[in-house]
């Protein structure tokens, strides 16, 4: 097996900024309330023509430049989301024609906001055992599409966004060292969009009931994310023979500032070690753990030679945590 590194990072956000102020003035909601319950005081929003692969597209190029890599230089495009252009083709496709990838295979993978975290581990095994040597991995995720915006209990949470990295053979930096994966899916209820599939297919009943927006049991997802962050965490640094003290920097999906914390507490890991910038741009699903993981490195929280664990949760429900050696 080769080793396996990132070789660019890149990330996007739309200029439009939504403050907890704005959201006062479209639902029964308050700045204090949002800021205290979810640490967020703001978001970004994508403009009415910008689709899931426009966001990536952006992320895509600034990792590619960061990698200084072309388009043609990559085997297989992977893009993960829940807000995907279409159902389908896979968003992956669309992605791969915007950039001239004249090379790639492209797929999407749907994870909920624990895709970025799947997808790098499916770019791990196709280089680590020799089929193919560059891999853009895009999280992008246009949730303001999705979010009904008469629900207060749900559209102060989200944001949009899109993280890139660029996976190749190991070249010095950001090697993959392990991945933990895991999924509970009767718990699938508690967060989705209930009709638009073919379990409900889209007609008239199901928009005026609103039913292709977004449904989230807070209290219930709040209770699983703390207890899947802790599980992932533990059962990472277990399977990698590391402590928790060996860990520099854990960048976790960023919901809210509270489950982090209490996260953070019952591990016994101080709450500095945890990267947090869901303030400025809420939920992002995908793209939370790939826009973060560049926001750190813009910042210089990361150093070469620390071990970084990103650990993420979403609708599935799914979890899951990658150990990175910078
Ligand atoms: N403004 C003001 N009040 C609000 C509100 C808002 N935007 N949204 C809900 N409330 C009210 C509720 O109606 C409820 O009122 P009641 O007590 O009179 O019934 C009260 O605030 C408490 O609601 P509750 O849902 O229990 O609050 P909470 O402390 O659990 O916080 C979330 C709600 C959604 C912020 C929190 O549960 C959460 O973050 N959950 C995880 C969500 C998540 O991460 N999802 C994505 C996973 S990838």
């Amino acid at each position: 097996m080769r080793k396996v590194g990132i070789a660019g990072v890149g990330a996007y956000v739309p200029s439009k900024i939504l403050t907890n102020k704005d959201l006062e003035k479209m639902v029964d909601t308050t700045d204090e309330w949002i800021t205290t319950r979810t640490g967020i005081k703001e978001r970004r929003i994508a403009d009415d023509w910008q689709a899931s692969s426009d966001l990536a597209f952006q992320a895509a190029q600034c990792a590619l430049a960061d990698a200084r890599m072309e388009p043609k230089d990559l085997d297989l495009i992977i893009v993960c989301g829940v807000t995907f252009d279409y159902p389908f083709p896979a968003t992956a496709c669309i992605l791969q024609d915007k950039l001239g990838a004249t090379k790639a295979g492209a797929m999407d993978i749907e994870a909920g906001c624990t895709g970025f975290i799947y997808s790098l581990s499916v770019a791990y095994g196709y280089i680590a055992t020799g089929i193919y040597d560059n891999i853009l991995v895009v999280g992008s995720d246009v949730l303001s599409k999705i979010t009904d915006w008469q629900d207060r209990s749900t559209c102060i949470l989200f944001g949009d966004a899109a993280g890139a990295v660029v996976v190749t053979p190991f070249q010095g930096q950001g090697e993959l060292l392990n991945f933990y994966l895991r999924s509970d899916g009767s718990y699938k209820d508690d967060l989705l969009i209930p009709a638009g599939g073919s379990r409900n297919p889209p007609s008239h009943k199901t928009v005026d009931e609103r039913l292709h927006y977004m449904k989230l049991n807070g209290p219930e997802v709040f209770r699983l994310a703390v207890r899947v962050i802790e599980d992932a965490v533990v059962a990472l640094l277990e399977r990698a023979h590391l402590s928790k003290e060996e860990i520099s920097l854990f960048i976790p999906h960023q919901a809210n500032i509270r489950i982090i914390q209490t996260a953070a507490r019952n591990l016994g890991i101080p709450l500095e070690k945890f990267f947090i910038n869901v303030n400025l741009y809420g939920n992002t699903s995908a793209a939370s753990i790939p826009l973060a993981f560049y926001e750190a490195l813009k910042e210089d929280r990361i150093k070469k030679g620390d071990y970084v664990m990103l650990v993420g949760f979403g609708a599935g429900l799914t979890w899951g945590a990658y150990l990175i050696k910078w």
